[in-house]
């Protein structure tokens, strides 16, 4: 299948050790039906040969921002492309890259850009996890970059763990699902909610629940990937994701906080978060002693995001709800349909083994404010989240 029939595509190798599959890379993307040109660091001209790649992609490659041929040439390239591969990408060119520093060709093409760029990173599972490296990942997914995640397996070090890079044919295979994609959420602005919240009685305890957010997080990224500009605000959990801008918070008070900031200028919100219904009125500044035999607590109500947004909403904004309920289901999700003023509200059936809370499936019937009901089979969250998202470009907004 010629899946990247007639794109071109900007290769961009740095110096990891990955780069020996950047030969491989450059057949399967021309093999894909993609016009590829090679760009290279110096310091990856010593992991694999220019002639290489340049006799693979039948064109000269450029491996100085300043040299007799290429300069300005960095202009050019940016616009020529439809997408920029950035693979083998190190921790060094990630830093520069998210940082604006340009001392590279690459780091030149890139700013020059203007099409959508993706990362294919390739480092040691130690860096990978480095807080500096993740932080600059961060800014680069937030200016709008895509992330091929990694693999796991054995490195180059000969440690084992996270960091290796996506395989040739799964690099051509995330581009070719970009271009391929129905973009039909393009030029949307979406925020989510997601995970749970942590309500502190004391500096060490909280008011929680189980939620994971694996819903919400596999919203963002099917969203994101057909096209809209996501923003995730997270509850404390142990899951995270590389492909959308994060705002972690831990209480209802802060996401409430956050997710209103975001909605004035986004078109939807998609409630999926496990917001605790009450918080500890007071909370301890010391750890509470166990002195007494019993403890009271006294709770009260948190703001309620999904009302507030209800209430907020203009002209053709949509928000987008969730529900999970262990008696009468249909009738209460109903209930909170009209009285949060939702467009739909997703069910998840609690009755079914492997839907809900830490399952990596989920089994939703989605009830319209026009009455209208449909109900799916249990299926993966990523799944369920494609389902969603269809029911939201049904509303046509
Ligand atoms: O009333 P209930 O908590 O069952 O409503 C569930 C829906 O409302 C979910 O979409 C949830 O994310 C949202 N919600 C909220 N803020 C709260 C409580 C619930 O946004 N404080």
């Amino acid at each position: 299948m010629r899946s990247l029939k007639e794109k071109r595509i900007i290769l961009a190798i740095t110096g990891s050790i990955a780069a020996y599959k950047a030969a491989f890379l450059t057949r399967l993307l021309i093999k894909s039906g993609a016009e590829v040109r090679v760009i290279m660091t110096p310091g990856s001209t010593r992991f694999i040969a220019p002639l290489t790649l340049s006799t693979l992609s039948k064109h000269k490659v450029f491996t100085e921002v300043i040299g007799e041929e290429s300069w300005n040439n960095h202009v050019e390239m940016g616009l020529w492309a439809d997408a920029m591969i950035v693979a083998p990408a190190t921790a060094n060119s990630i830093g520069k890259l998210a940082n604006g520093l340009c001392d590279t060709i690459v780091a030149a093409v890139y700013l020059s850009a203007r099409c959508p760029v993706f990362l294919a990173p390739a480092m040691d599972v130690d860096m990978w996890k480095h807080p500096a490296v993740q932080n600059n990942l961060s800014k680069l997914v937030a200016a709008g970059n895509r992330i091929v995640p990694v693999g796991r397996g054995e490195l180059a070090s000969g440690l084992v763990g996270e960091g290796r890079m996506a395989e040739p044919e799964e690099i051509v295979a995330f581009l070719a699902k970009f271009f391929a994609a129905d973009q039909d959420l393009r030029n949307k602005k979406i925020v989510i909610t997601a995970g749970p919240t942590h309500e502190p009685i004391d500096p060490v305890r909280f008011v929680g629940n189980r939620s994971s957010g694996k819903m919400g997080i596999a919203i963002a990224e099917a969203a994101h990937r057909r096209g809209a500009e996501v923003k995730l605000v997270l509850g404390p959990t142990s899951m995270d994701t590389d492909l959308v801008p994060v705002f972690k918070v831990r209480t209802a008070q802060e996401m409430f906080e956050e997710t209103i900031r975001h909605f004035v200028d986004c078109d939807v919100a998609i409630l999926a978060a496990a917001v605790a219904d009450y918080r500890p009125e007071h909370v301890s500044n010391q750890k509470i002693k166990k002195k007494s035999n019993t403890l009271r607590l006294d709770l009260i109500k948190n703001p309620d995001i999904a009302a507030e947004l209800g209430t907020r909403k203009k002209g053709e904004q949509v928000t987008i709800g969730f529900a999970l309920e262990t008696n009468d289901e249909e009738e209460n999700a109903f209930g909170k349909l009209q009285k949060k003023n939702f467009d739909f509200i997703v069910l998840n059936s609690l009755k079914e083994e492997g839907a809900g809370f830490a399952h990596d499936t989920n089994k939703i019937t989605i009830l319209g404010k026009d009455g209208s009901k449909k109900s799916y089979p249990l299926k993966p969250k990523t799944e369920v989240a494609e389902d969603i998202l269809d029911a939201l470009v049904a509303l046509q907004i």
